[in-house]
């Protein structure tokens, strides 16, 4: 059946892939609801179904509740005057003004099927801003919406991000997850995506979280593009990759190329080395993956730094070498993760990556790293890559402002160029130096 709802990323075309995958259990969990095409095609006891926009799941939470009557109530909307340019405008001031779930839940429902595209869109004040849409006729999802109803009634919904969703995961439950797609990698404007408020950072915490999963004998199906990002962040998952026709690009010369994967990762004993905490080394290991992956599709020999320094000319002129030692400013041994050399750039930069995903007092150790970056560490140019969303408030601000500003530097290290930057920024950076 298909969803009652146009919904950008809806999942209905390659629903028979998706089947396939999917094993049984007693409830599927999906942490990125969206239109639902996904628990309307499967058959599990039950459902828990969230998203991180209220008002999609409020309709369908009147919806679930009330059935027929709302949908009598919602028809009202689809008359031939409502299809018009001033009423839609009108309509679209009371969706913003309302707070009656009834009346908010067929407006959203109104705005979906008269709106432009049948687009979904904020302003910063977080009123919908989507235009009219011109359509010669309004379908009204009858059937659909019947058929919805009578499914709900297995299915909780609740308004929620992933995270905490998936934190929550329990014994029995599957989780498919359908997150915002990754930008099609080297055409993609890194920066202009991230603005649509799922970062790459983001991308990076569900791989990880899937893995979490995994190893608590959950398993977990994610759907994404298949580029270069996600083919590196999903290591630990079986893939299955497949060639989709896109109805809904931003990007025209995009339509009918794209290219989308499941990943799946099945249950499988946790790793003995691996350890949680604020620093994670898992996640860090996803965002040091990230930068060994964009770069090494770049055309950089991934290689240690201690095989190369033991034989440089064993290897090439274009290389990005681990575990990168320096004597910290208070003379002991130190390393960062990579140190990108390149003759044909002329490169000789250092990569610091730090990455923070929960709560912690580690970010009191920026002041550390950037003093060590200024005087400790020999190279003209340092990056220092800061994400995982878990640093305090000002944290971050703090370091970008004082490289930045060039703080705390004497004469002698006044030349060097210390930049700040989240994964996204990075991946944006190395796009643009390395075409
Ligand atoms: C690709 S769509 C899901 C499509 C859905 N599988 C379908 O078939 O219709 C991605 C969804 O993720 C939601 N989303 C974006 N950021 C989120 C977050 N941080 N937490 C939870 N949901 C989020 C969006 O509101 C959107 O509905």
């Amino acid at each position: 059946m298909k969803p009652f709802l146009k919904w950008a990323g809806n999942k209905y075309r390659i629903i028979e892939h998706i089947q396939k995958v999917l094993p049984k259990g007693k409830r599927l969990v999906e942490p990125f609801v969206g239109a639902a095409a996904v628990f309307l095609n499967t058959d599990y006891d039950s459902y828990l179904l969230t998203d991180n926009n209220a008002d999609l799941i409020q309709l369908f939470q009147v919806l679930q509740q009330e059935g027929a009557s709302f949908i009598e109530f919602a028809r009202a909307f689809f008359t031939p005057e409502s299809n018009q340019e001033a009423i839609y405008y009108q309509n679209r001031t009371l969706f913003n003004q309302t707070t009656d779930p009834r009346l908010k839940a067929a407006l959203f429902l109104y705005m979906n099927k008269h709106g432009y595209n049948g687009l979904c869109r904020y302003n910063q004040q977080g009123e919908f801003n989507v235009p009219f849409g011109r359509h010669t006729q309004a379908y009204f999802p009858e059937e659909e919406m019947l058929f919805f109803y009578e499914k709900a009634q297995r299915a909780e919904f609740a308004t929620a991000d992933f995270v905490a969703v998936m934190e929550n995961g329990r014994s029995g439950d599957i989780f498919y997850c359908d997150p915002p797609y990754v930008p099609l990698s080297e055409t993609a404007n890194f920066t202009s995506y991230s603005s649509d408020k799922f970062t790459l950072a983001q991308q990076a915490q569900l791989a990880q979280l899937a893995v979490k999963l995994s190893e608590r004998g959950i398993p977990v199906i994610l759907s994404n593009h298949d580029t270069p990002f996600t083919r590196q962040s999903y290591t630990e998952a079986e893939i299955h990759a497949f060639p989709v026709r896109r109805t809904i690009s931003r990007n025209g010369s995009n339509r009918g190329k794209a290219k989308e994967l499941l990943a799946v990762f099945t249950p499988r004993p946790k790793k003995s080395s691996q350890t949680s905490g604020g620093w994670a080394a898992k996640s860090g290991n996803t965002l040091e993956k990230t930068v060994i992956g964009t770069l090494s599709s770049k055309g950089f020999e991934t290689v240690m730094y201690r095989q190369w320094q033991k034989d440089p000319d064993q290897f090439g002129s274009e290389l990005l070498l681990r575990n990168v030692p320096y004597t910290t400013i208070y003379g002991h041994p130190g390393n960062t993760e990579f140190l990108l050399r390149s003759a044909h750039y002329r490169l000789e930069l250092r990569i610091e990556c730090k990455w923070q995903q929960s709560a912690g007092s580690v970010d009191e150790k920026f002041p550390y790293l950037y003093l060590n970056a200024v005087e400790a560490m020999p190279e003209k140019e340092i990056i220092i890559i800061v994400d995982g969303g878990g640093a305090k408030p000002g944290a971050v601000q703090w370091l970008r402002q004082t490289s930045h500003a060039n703080r705390y530097r004497t004469p002698n290290t006044l030349g060097k160029q210390i930049s700040v930057m989240n994964l996204t920024e990075f991946l944006a950076w190395a796009n643009k130096t390395f075409r």
